[in-house]
């Protein structure tokens, strides 16, 4: 940049200068990266060879002049006449100052421009024939007037935003009145481009000039204002950032004032620590440590605090590599399961099966095991003798009523008090990431507007995808490849489908009365009289007391309500010993109701007698298998059919097949065709209140039906199960074996079964199949032919 103050000196004579008229021969210097316009006044330091053989050669003819051009590339060491713009000026040398390391320094003044004509010689230094060029005026003085007036109101303003441009220089430059001078002062104050400085050199037209520079100050004032305001917004964040430290650092001293700076500093580390110890995986610790920065920054009144903290003790608890050692012999295992339970040979087989198939796979990839049975009959209880038999820690997780997706996966953070999920609280609550996880209840699992939390179970379920099992609150995921997952349900048909498509179904049925017998010997008394303080020798149960509490004090397909009857027992035999009555109290069939009162369930006698419009089925209910005796009513009437007992729709329709049936074959034995004129019929199945459904009843109705209409009795001692179709048709029906052992129960020992059904018949233990008789049937003529009694009808159908 030029030295304002020196050049202002020269203010006074530079309008006046004006270059010859004629060419010239002058020592020549290209600049780098700069130019002088005519009225300037500057340094230049000069290092070059060539140039200073040129400025000794000026110094030496007296003239004291120099022709100086702009190079194009300011890097060219040497350059030739084409690496140089061929408008530059001549400068008159006012001083000269020889500096350390050969360099000169000197002070030059513009005088004029001109053109670079030819280069006489280029060693030892450059020699130019130039033509001095005068710049002129424009015709129209107004125009001229008015762009001097703009160029200096332009340079003011960018003069103030600069603040390059001294206060003196402002002043000494308003003053000018020549708008040749006045255009090349102020070019030499811009902060220009090398084109640009060469431009303005170049343009010889004076108001032309003084254009072209309003038009570059109007960019540099753009420019200026864009740096105000990228500097101001600088400025407004370092303000902030220093304002939130200023801040920080007092909430510091408030906090060490109140004796808190410490502690959370000391509950940091202590997290840090923890961590630490607890050996987290990489990407957890990742996380951890960013959270424990935000606790940093968390004063600990605000509620976030306690967020971040439960957060960070999550994360803690759980077992991220903690597993439990794992017990692989089978051997082992089949001994334990036979330990804990008995019978339910079955089961315990499919189980040692599994369990030997994980083992040779070394992993748990594969269906889930899912245990379906009615109450009672130790699903859960099974469960958990699994887990101890592959030494496995146990947690269990209830799924009925469970409506909403978050229960499973856990609610986001962004909720106050928001949790884990249940699946990840139950591995919390293990302590090791290898348990063994029963989800209880499977087919009572809600799905409304909540969510589907069948979608997460699956999720965790499915082998291929639980290793990063994605929980809400953790957003960490979390592998649960080790878990080993079972599940039960009551019914197998409510279980959800994709759910139930992943799992190997393990049915248990109901317990038969010997089983229930045996279990209450061998396991439920011990575990009773063991919680209630008791020995075996302070209580006995005689095995006809035990019968008798199966019998009478409880109707169930598990073993349940018999625990909870010998619960019962134990409690009155402790309280008698508390009160001072002497041990031992044998429990036998006489005093049973001294500690149970009375029998609960009389079994409804069956008369195992012939009888008219009556037929015994069979059904299967949850809690096992029961009878059902049909009624059927003749009155006069027109034809109204009348239908009690709670049925339900499949059932009603049953009848409607039934009778549909009974019309068409009616005549074979002697039902009259023109019922609808003369009868009205009453269909009944007690107990009434309790509701029925499904097709299994269709041969019985059908054999009542026929038996009120024909006035043929139906045999008293033989029970049946069945559904019907129009033509009469015996379909197979499920639940065999709890009607079966209903059946036995009541003393019913011959049974009418659809064909398809006889494959049933071995899950039937041999002591009770022997002791029965079954008839197998595709056809109603079948059955009618087996039911009916085979004597004369004894009364003829209305
Ligand atoms: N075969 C058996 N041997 C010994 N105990 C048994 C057997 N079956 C069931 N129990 C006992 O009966 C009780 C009830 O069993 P559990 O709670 O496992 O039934 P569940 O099938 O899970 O029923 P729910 O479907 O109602 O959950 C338990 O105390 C269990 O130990
Ligand atoms: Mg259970």
């Amino acid at each position: 940049m030029p030295n304002s103050e020196r050049f202002l000196n020269k203010l006074g004579i530079a309008p006046s200068l004006h270059p010859p008229q004629d060419w010239e021969v002058i020592p020549m210097m290209p600049l780098r990266g700069m130019l002088i316009f005519p009225h300037m006044i500057t340094h230049l330091d000069v290092g070059r060879d060539r140039s200073i053989n040129a400025i000794n050669e000026a110094m030496e003819n007296d003239k004291n002049l120099l022709f100086l051009a702009m190079q194009k590339d300011p890097q060219i060491d040497e350059p030739g006449l084409d690496d140089i713009y061929d408008v530059g000026s001549v400068v008159l040398i006012r001083q000269l100052l020889k500096l350390p390391g050969g360099t000169v320094r000197l002070l030059v003044e513009g005088l004029y421009r001109a053109r670079l004509m030819s280069c006489l010689q280029d060693d030892p230094f450059l020699l130019a024939e130039i033509e001095p060029l005068n710049s002129y005026r424009g015709e129209d003085p107004i125009e001229e007037e008015a762009t001097k007036r703009i160029l200096l109101a332009k340079f003011d303003d960018y003069a103030k935003n600069s603040k390059r441009v001294a206060s003196e220089t402002m002043a000494s430059i308003v003053n000018i009145s020549d708008p040749d001078v006045l255009s090349d002062l102020i070019g030499g104050q811009l902060n220009l481009q090398q084109e640009e400085r060469q431009e303005l050199l170049e343009t010889l037209d004076i108001t032309e000039r003084m254009a072209n520079i309003i038009g570059l100050i109007d960019k540099e004032n753009e420019i200026l204002e864009m740096e105000k305001n990228i500097a101001n917004r600088v400025r407004q964040q370092m303000d902030k950032s220093q304002r939130e430290y200023y801040l920080r650092e007092q909430i510091k001293a408030i906090q060490i004032e109140l004796g808190e700076g410490d502690e959370r500093s000391a509950e940091v580390e202590r997290y840090r620590k923890k961590a630490e110890e607890a050996k987290l995986p990489d990407y957890v610790m990742e996380r951890f440590e960013a959270e424990l920065k935000r606790l940093e920054k968390t004063p600990p009144m605000m509620a976030e605090a306690m967020v971040i903290t439960t957060y960070l003790e999550v994360i803690l608890d759980l077992p991220w590599n903690k597993a439990s050692e794992e017990n692989l012999d089978i051997l082992r295992a089949e001994k334990i399961l036979d330990e804990d339970h008995y019978g339910l040979a079955r089961a315990k087989e499919r189980i040692i099966e599994y369990l030997a198939s994980c083992c040779l796979k070394n992993n748990l990839k594969g269906p889930i095991i899912c245990l379906v049975g009615p109450p009672g009959v130790g699903k859960t209880s099974l469960a958990r003798s699994i887990a101890r038999a592959t030494g496995r820690e146990f947690v269990r997780m209830s799924l009925g009523g469970v409506h909403d997706e978050a229960e499973i996966r856990g609610h986001r953070r962004t909720y106050i008090g928001s949790m884990p999920g249940r699946i990840l609280n139950g591995i919390k609550t293990a302590g090791v990431n290898n348990p063994l996880f029963l989800l209880d209840e499977v087919d009572k699992l809600g799905k409304d507007w909540r969510g589907d939390p069948t979608s997460a179970l699956l999720e965790a379920l499915d082998p291929e995808q639980n290793n990063t099992f994605s929980d809400h609150y953790l957003e960490i995921p979390f592998d649960l490849s080790k878990v080993m997952f079972i599940t039960t349900a009551n019914m197998r048909s409510e279980i959800p489908r994709p759910l139930l498509d992943r799992m190997e179904v393990i049915e248990i049925s109901s317990y038969t009365e010997e089983e229930k017998l045996n279990i209450a010997i061998r396991h439920l008394v011990k575990k009773q009289l063991l919680e209630h303080g008791l020995t075996a020798d302070q209580v006995k149960f005689t095995n006809a007391a035990l019968r008798a509490i199966i019998r009478s004090h409880t109707r169930e397909a598990g073993v349940r309500e018999l625990e909870r009857r010998i619960a019962k027992v134990c409690r009155k035999a402790g309280r008698d010993i508390v009160a001072g009555l002497q041990p031992p109290f044998k429990i036998n069939v006489d005093n049973l109701a001294d500690y149970l009162g009375k029998p609960r369930y009389i079994e409804s006698k069956l008369k195992h007698q012939p009888q008219l419009g009556i037929a015994i089925g069979l059904a299967w209910t949850e809690i096992g298998g029961e009878i059902l005796e049909i009624e059927v009513q003749t009155l006069p009437g027109k034809g109204k059919f009348t239908i009690t007992g709670k049925l339900g729709d499949v059932m009603k329709e049953s009848v409607q097949a039934g009778y549909t049936w009974l019309r068409t074959i009616g005549r074979r034995y002697g039902i009259p065709d023109n019922l609808e004129e003369t009868t009205d019929l009453h269909i009944h199945v007690p107990e009434g209140a309790i509701p029925k459904d499904g097709p299994s009843a269709g041969i019985t109705i059908a054999t009542a039906l026929c038996s009120q209409l024909s006035g043929i009795k139906v045999r008293g001692d033989i029970a049946m199960t069945g559904e019907i179709t129009l033509h009469g048709k015996v379909l197979p029906v499920g639940g065999i074996k709890e009607k079966l052992l209903a059946a036995y129960r009541f003393g019913i020992k011959e049974i009418i079964l659809p064909a398809e059904n006889a494959k049933d018949l071995e899950d039937i233990p041999p002591s009770i199949r022997e002791k029965m008789v079954f008839h197998t049937a595709r056809h109603m003529d079948e059955v009618l032919e087996l039911a009916l009694v085979k004597d004369k009808p004894q009364a003829t159908a209305k």
